[in-house]
């Protein structure tokens, strides 16, 4: 399996099979992960992390794996102090990145952009988000999580629950569990549900998700509840935002009835979605499923460079 140069765009663009090598890869950068042991394999070597939107854990982990691997990193966490407001267009701001790294993280709010990056650019690009289009980076850092908590992903009851038509973890994530035959259940507000391009490749790809609004009745047959933050920037119209403002939040009294082994998931940031005694019970995983994104990044970063 070589992934030496590839693009990292959109999360169908792996094989099952390339997915479980980068995980077993991340397996192993766990120790230099937390600083117990020193890596020095992408010395010498340069990441452009180019953040058009807000970002706290995507641009730290990219940032700290590098690092963790003895590379240096480089770039912006906001599109103001650059030429983009003199009216430099992604592909010349690209052409600089590329010029001046070896390997380039995209954050965009237009769908297509990482994709569109890859095109102008030599040196391979990671997509860490392009609207409410993709965020394969962290799918492989769900999926990482959810193996790491449950022991397998293969036919797991998943529920994907929030914001699934403008949620792009949710998007990228939908399409991965696919492939591992899992249960899917997607819960969301009426106006929020999984777009139907979405829902027709997985059922061509032999999955069938079950489409519900009560979060509650699906609690006891989960496995893992995936909640998601409703994506208040991508509304066209604040009153719509304000309508679904709120939706599922969980609460002590709802999980009574989860098994012992059920995980709550949620990429973060959280508004209101989980409130903080959640955090306490055997429940919670997504402070853990945020320091994976460490080692899975330092996994995708050496691969994509060709250390390992
Ligand atoms: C998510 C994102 O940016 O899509 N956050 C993340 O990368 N961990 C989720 C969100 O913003 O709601």
């Amino acid at each position: 399996m070589n992934f030496k140069g590839k693009d990292v765009v959109s999360i169908r663009d792996f094989s099952k099979k390339e997915i479980e090598h980068i995980l077993s890869v991340a397996k192993t950068m766990v120790p230099a992960a937390k600083g117990q042991e020193i890596s020095e394999l992408m010395k010498g070597k340069i990441l452009a992390t180019l953040f058009y939107e807000p970002s706290t854990r995507t641009n730290l982990s990219f940032k700290a794996a590098m690092l963790r691997l003895g590379g240096s990193t480089l770039g912006f966490t906001d599109a103001k102090g650059t030429s983009a407001t003199k009216g430099e267009t992604l592909a010349d701001t690209i052409r600089m990145a590329e010029a001046y790294s070896d390997i380039v993280v995209l954050r965009h709010p237009q769908e297509g952009s990482a994709r569109l990056a890859a095109q102008f650019s030599k040196q391979p690009v990671i997509n860490a988000g392009d609207g409410a289009g993709q965020h394969p980076t962290q799918t492989l850092l769900d999926l990482f999580t959810i193996q790491d908590e449950l022991g397998s992903i293969e036919g797991k009851n998943i529920a994907l629950v929030g914001d699934l038509r403008y949620g792009r973890t949710a998007h990228s994530l939908a399409h991965a569990l696919a492939m591992f035959d899992t249960k899917l259940t997607f819960v969301s507000p009426r106006t929020l549900k999984m777009p139907g391009e979405v829902i027709r490749h997985l059922e061509d790809e032999g999955a069938e998700p079950v489409i519900s609004d009560d979060l509650e009745s699906v609690i006891p047959d989960s496995d893992i509840i995936y909640v998601t933050r409703i994506q208040k920037e991508r509304f066209p119209d604040p009153a719509e935002y304000i309508k679904v403002a709120g939706s599922y939040r969980l609460d002590q009294d709802m999980i009574k009835n989860a098994k012992q082994t059920m995980r709550i998931m949620h990429p973060l940031p959280r508004v209101n979605e989980i409130p903080p005694e959640i955090d306490a019970t055997v429940h919670s995983a997504y402070f853990r499923q945020a320091f994976n994104g460490v080692p899975v990044r330092m996994a995708l970063l050496a691969l994509v460079g060709g250390v390992v």
